[in-house]
């Protein structure tokens, strides 16, 4: 007797007419007639030749921001650095309790998504470490549901913030608060190179995380080379660094929009350094085509980092999601497919493979980066899967298909109607769903 049984579901693969057992919380079995060979289950739902897909991931996320939109003003230019002076009014006032109660709000949304892994950034810019001290507990209190990954994230700079300028005589570096942040219990070291005041202080930067990370046997994942500069060349470094200190498979890029602008030439030896040293990339699609490009005139830059190519460089790339509601980007609602839609349209990704490694890049890339344990729909694996309405990947890109049932750990946590428009026309069908079908 298995607890849960999924009838006749399509896979992303491709196969169909699949059952899906659950014992407990892990997948038994996967296999086509699983429910006519006489399989029971104490709960069954019929997937009716639908989508069953393991569930999205986002790679690169700000949850300590996240639906603040609006505290304590708007970001009128929608730029980058308007963003940041914003954050930076909003610290002060910037509470616990609000964060954590925004943070699970978030939460909620992501998992009605399907959403049920997030790596979030955490700023540790802060003497206080409130953000900190926050998300740790919102993982703690998501952790049945969703996989929360923390990156420990200096956003004024490891170099250029002073943290005396926030608590007068306050001694700590903020490498310190960084370190600080990692002994608490924080997953991943992240950085922001660009960000510091010299290209040079920005290597440093990059080494002194690196070998942290090396030393404490964790992953990397920098915000690197956010910018439009093309000679903004960070991930230069962060390659060398991964190499040099045996960190192959464990670094991540993010954002990279200063490879979109870089000369072809710097480019064709980049890429195969970053694929021989196993750095993944992270594109930010919604937030890459809003905020770069902001200094042309026209032709306007799209800014995003060069995925299709990265990608036939044997890079592993993923797409994340990293606003919402927040200082940064007023738009967004936990949805990956709409993370998906508008990285398979800036990275020109229209072929049919090219498209189905969009769907990828908020599933399966984001999960090996995160280092996901039992990650897919397989046996052995979690079970953590969602039924989307939807027969195939490209056509849940395009639809930003319905979630209609949510999995987590064998149990159903989230449900969504069908949708579909009901019609008042005379000799036309009652209801449409935007799905062709053709007979035969
Ligand atoms: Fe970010």
């Amino acid at each position: 007797m298995f607890d849960l049984l999924i009838t006749d579901a399509r896979l992303t693969d491709g196969r169909e007419g699949q059952d899906i057992a659950v014992l407990g919380d892990r997948i038994a079995e996967v296999g086509a007639g699983l429910a006519a060979r006489g399989a029971q289950a104490r709960e069954r739902i019929d997937a009716a030749g639908q989508l069953v897909s393991p569930p999205f991931v986002d790679a690169h996320f700000h949850m300590d921001a996240t639906l603040s939109w609006g505290l304590p003003r708007v970001n009128r230019s929608g730029t980058l650095l308007e963003g940041i002076a914003l954050w930076g009014e909003l610290k002060p006032t910037l509470t616990a309790d609000a964060i954590i109660e925004r943070a699970m709000a978030y939460c909620d949304w992501a998992v009605a998504r399907g959403l049920l892994a997030v790596r979030t950034h955490v700023d540790t810019c802060d003497p206080r470490l409130l953000a900190v001290e926050a998300l740790l507990e919102v993982r703690r209190k998501v952790a049945p549901w969703l996989d929360l990954q923390l990156v420990a994230f200096p956003q004024d700079g490891i170099l250029r913030y002073d943290p005396a300028r926030d608590k007068p005589g306050c001694t700590d570096s903020a490498f310190d608060l960084l370190k600080k942040a990692l002994d608490l219990g924080v997953d991943v070291v992240g950085g922001i190179p660009h960000f510091e005041r010299t290209m040079d202080s920005g290597r440093e930067s990059v080494r002194l995380l690196a070998e942290e990370a090396a030393r404490r046997g964790l992953r990397v994942d920098m915000h690197c080379d956010e910018t439009d500069d093309p000679l903004s060349r960070h991930i230069e470094t962060l390659t060398h660094e991964t190499q040099r200190l045996g960190l192959q498979g464990r670094v991540n890029g993010s954002h990279l929009t200063s490879m979109h602008s870089m000369d072809n030439y710097y480019v064709s030896k980049l890429i195969p350094l970053m694929a021989e040293a196993q750095v993944s990339a992270t594109a930010n699609p919604l937030i890459n085509i809003t905020i770069q490009g902001r200094h042309d005139t026209y032709p306007k830059r799209r800014g995003m980092t060069r995925v299709p190519e990265l990608l036939a460089g044997g890079v592993e790339v993923a797409f994340g999601h990293d606003c919402v509601m927040d200082p940064w980007y007023s738009l967004g609602s936990a949805d990956m497919l709409e993370v998906a839609h508008m990285g398979l349209h800036v990275a020109q990704m229209t072929g049919e493979a090219a498209m189905r490694q969009c769907f990828a890049a908020v599933t399966e890339a984001p999960a090996r980066i995160l280092g996901l344990e039992g990650y897919g729909v397989a046996p052995g694996c979690f079970a953590d899967f969602v039924l989307l309405q939807a027969r195939d990947p490209i056509e849940a890109i395009r639809l930003r298909a319905a979630r209609l049932v949510v999995v987590r750990r064998g149990r159903v946590v989230a449900t969504a109607p069908r949708q579909a428009s009901t019609l008042a026309l005379d000799g036309r069908p009652a209801s449409v769903d935007f799905m062709i079908r053709r007979p035969g």
